[in-house]
C-alpha cells in the first residue's frame, strides 16, 4: 500500500486514509529566481502537523516553494484538501488524541517516499484566563492541544526517524518564560513543550535526531485574530514588543524553515525566540 491508496490498514486494525492532491501539476509555485537559489540543498520529506493552521500553511507553502515534499496533517479535511490541492501535497486527516494513527499515516508516506526527514508540530490553541476562572475541561484542551500533540510528535518522530536521523521541530511561546497575566494555561502547557523537547534532545541526540523549539512571540494567525483586529489591543500589544510590532506567519515560517535546511544541522535542545524581543527585551517606553 502507497500514497496512491485510499485506505490503508495496518496490523493495529486502524483504518487511516491518505489522500493524494487531484492534481500534481499544481505543485509549479517556483519562481524563476527561487528556482535559482543556492538554498535548496536536496528534496526533503517534513510532515507538518496543524498544516491547516496560519504558520503550517505558511510553512508548507515555503517548504514546497523550495522544492521540498510534504505530509499535510491536521484534523480538519475540508481545509486540508483545498491545502492539498493548491500545493499538490498529500494529506491525512487524524485525531491527535491518540498517536497510532499518525504513526501509521506517517510511516504509510515514508515507505512510499523512500523515508521521511522531519516533523513539525504546529497544532495550538490559546487561552487567555487567569487560573481561577479556568475550567478543568478548559487546561485539559489546553494541554491536550499544545502539550499532548506535542509529545505525539516526538513519540512517533522517534521511531520514524531513529534509523535515518531527522529533525523535529516544535511550538512554544515566548508567554512559557516570562509572566504574562492571564496566560496561565497555555504558559504551562508550553513550558511543558519546552521541557518535552530538551529532555528529547538529549534521549534522541544518538540516532542524530535533533529537536528544537521555536517560540513566537504575538504573531498576526487566527490564533490571535480577536487580538491583532481590535486596534487598541493590537496597538497594547505591539508596544509589549521591544521592535514595537506585531510578528507575521512569515516570520516564524521562516525561523522553522532554516531549522529544517540541512547545512543547520548542529543544533539542537534550543528554544530560539522569534518574538520581536517579547522573550527577553525590555520594551521601549
Ligand atoms: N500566533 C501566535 O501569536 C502564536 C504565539 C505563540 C505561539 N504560537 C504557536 O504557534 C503554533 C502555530 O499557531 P498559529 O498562530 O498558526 O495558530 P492557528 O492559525 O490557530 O493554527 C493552529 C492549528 O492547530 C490546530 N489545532 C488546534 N487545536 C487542535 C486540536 N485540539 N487537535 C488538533 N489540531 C488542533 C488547528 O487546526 P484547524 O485548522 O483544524 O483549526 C490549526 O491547524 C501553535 O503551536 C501556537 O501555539 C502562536
Amino acid at each position: 500500500m502507497g500514497l496512491q491508496g485510499v485506505d490503508a490498514f495496518s496490523p493495529g486494525l486502524l483504518l487511516i486514509t491518505i489522500h493524494q492532491p487531484r492534481d500534481q501539476y499544481l505543485n509549479q509555485p517556483c519562481s524563476t529566481q527561487e528556482k535559482n537559489t543556492e538554498e535548496i540543498h536536496s528534496k526533503s520529506s517534513t510532515a507538518i502537523l496543524g498544516a491547516t493552521g496560519t504558520i503550517g500553511r505558511a510553512l508548507a507553502r515555503r517548504l514546497v516553494r523550495h522544492g521540498h515534499e510534504v505530509l499535510l496533517v491536521g484534523r480538519n479535511e475540508e481545509k486540508l484538501r483545498s491545502l492539498s490541492e493548491e500545493l499538490g501535497q498529500p494529506f491525512v486527516a487524524v485525531d491527535l488524541t491518540s498517536s497510532a494513527p499518525l504513526e501509521q499515516a506517517l510511516r504509510e508516506v515514508a515507505a512510499a517516499r523512500g523515508g521521511m526527514h522531519a516533523l513539525v508540530n504546529c497544532i495550538g490553541s490559546i487561552l487567555l484566563k487567569p487560573a481561577d476562572a479556568t475550567t478543568d475541561d478548559e487546561f485539559r484542551q489546553v494541554v491536550e492541544a499544545n502539550l499532548f500533540t506535542a509529545f505525539a510528535t516526538i513519540r512517533v518522530g522517534a521511531k520514524l526517524l531513529r534509523d535515518r536521523g531527522g529533525t523535529i521541530i516544535l511550538f512554544a511561546s515566548a508567554a512559557a518564560e516570562i509572566g504574562l497575566k492571564n496566560h496561565e494555561a497555555i504558559a504551562a502547557a508550553k513550558a511543558g513543550v519546552i521541557g518535552l523537547a530538551r529532555s528529547a534532545a538529549a534521549t534522541y541526540a544518538a540516532n542524530n535526531i535533533r529537536v528544537n523549539v521555536v517560540s513566537p512571540g504575538l504573531v498576526r494567525s487566527e490564533l490571535t485574530r480577536r487580538i491583532w483586529e481590535n486596534s487598541a489591543s493590537a496597538a497594547a500589544s505591539a508596544q509589549m514588543h521591544a521592535l514595537g510590532r506585531l510578528g507575521e506567519p512569515e516570520h516564524v515560517a521562516s525561523l522553522a524553515y532554516w531549522l529544517l535546511e540541512a547545512e543547520n544541522d548542529w543544533i539542537t535542545g534550543q528554544v530560539i525566540g522569534i518574538d520581536g524581543g517579547l522573550g527577553h527585551v525590555v520594551p521601549r517606553r
